[in-house]
């Protein structure tokens, strides 16, 4: 696991030149055997690190680390170039947290988070969908969350994860990745494969107002040994980029993500999730198709996706009945 002291390691490396183990050791106030064992922790972790006797360590893919101020850069660029004034997000990046929603959660309680937007290197603690955990690798994986606030209650935001994921497939498309597509209710996948997911997580009364906590992991570039760790079959965003592209800028790509987040959690406050169906219809990866629907009682139905409705309910047709399913614990199988 990588701890903080990993990252301060990490960030001297990131230059990409050779640096003694005594230069390091003396930079982060450690033993050299110490710089040692933390920069082993760094490669189990993911990343990829030479080591030369005698003369020290280089990264031989310098992470491009989350950077607060980079991401803020980019996105005022794209407000710019898009005429808005602003998007009312405050940036913070994290080295190290339990989980990004974990934090965002706490602090809602003390204080409005709305706009905040809390991404991490390193999340000890990630959390799924259905309670699962999630995996991601130091700089191998985009983590965040941000938090937003609506007048309305839980009932309104019923279709908001959908939404969600239609910004996310916007954001990726306008950064150059083509064919993702959306799996209901919220997850992103290339060519059946998961890409990313979507946990959107809320307090308030029933009839509002609602401070949600929308988090987003997404795989930039898991290695192999990562993959192992997955339940599920899964890809990146490199792969989809293809050998040929230049490498994922992490910062440029988090700034596109909140650009588009803003956008559409904006729209989403006034007219719900109406105004997004047909898109994400359009994006969903099983339109069309017959799939199985695991219930949270362990149930099981079949049917023909024949679409999403105004609220985000999964519409399944069985000859002429048409039954609506809405509910963040139901999985979606291929039948
Ligand atoms: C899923 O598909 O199960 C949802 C995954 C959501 C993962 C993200 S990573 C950032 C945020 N912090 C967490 O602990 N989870 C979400």
């Amino acid at each position: 696991m990588l701890t903080p002291l990993g990252f301060s390691l990490l960030r001297q490396l990131a230059d990409g030149e050779l640096h003694s183990g005594e230069d390091l050791a003396a930079i982060v106030g450690l033993t050299r055997a110490r710089v040692s064992q933390v920069l082993k922790d760094a490669e189990a972790a993911g990343l990829a690190l030479e080591r030369i006797k005698g003369r020290g360590y280089r990264l031989l893919e310098a992470p491009n680390f989350l950077d607060a101020k980079a991401i803020r850069v980019r996105l005022d660029e794209l407000v710019r170039a898009h005429g808005a004034t602003t998007v009312p997000v405050s940036v913070e990046v994290t080295d190290q947290v339990d989980s990004t929603s974990s934090e965002l959660m706490r602090r809602s309680q003390r204080r409005d988070v709305h706009g905040v937007a809390l991404a991490a290197e390193w999340q000890t603690a990630g959390r799924g969908r259905r309670g699962r955990a999630w995996t991601a690798v130091a700089g191998g994986s985009l983590t965040f969350s941000l938090g937003w606030r609506f007048e309305q209650g839980a009932g309104f935001l019923a279709g908001l994860s959908l939404a969600v994921g239609v910004a996310v497939a916007r954001a990726l498309e306008a950064e150059g990745l083509t064919g993702i597509a959306l799996k209901w209710p919220n997850d992103l996948v290339h060519r059946h494969l998961k890409l990313g997911g979507i946990l959107i997580e809320l307090n308030g009364d029933a009839l509002g107002p609602s401070s949600t906590v929308i988090g987003v992991g997404l795989n930039v570039r898991l290695p192999a040994g990562a993959r192992k760790d997955i339940p599920v079959p899964v890809t990146d965003l490199a792969t989809v980029a293809g050998k040929k592209a230049a490498p994922i800028e992490r910062n440029r790509l988090l700034a596109r993500l909140l650009a588009e987040l803003a956008s559409v959690l904006d729209q989403y406050a006034k007219d719900g999730f109406a105004p997004f169906a047909v898109e994400w219809q359009h994006r969903h990866a099983y339109q069309g198709k017959t799939v199985k629907l695991l219930l949270p009682d362990g149930a099981t139905v079949t049917g023909k996706v024949a679409g999403v409705d105004a609220s985000g309910a999964l519409v399944l047709a069985d000859g002429p009945r048409r039954a609506r399913f809405l509910s963040g614990e139901i999985s979606l199988r291929r039948a």
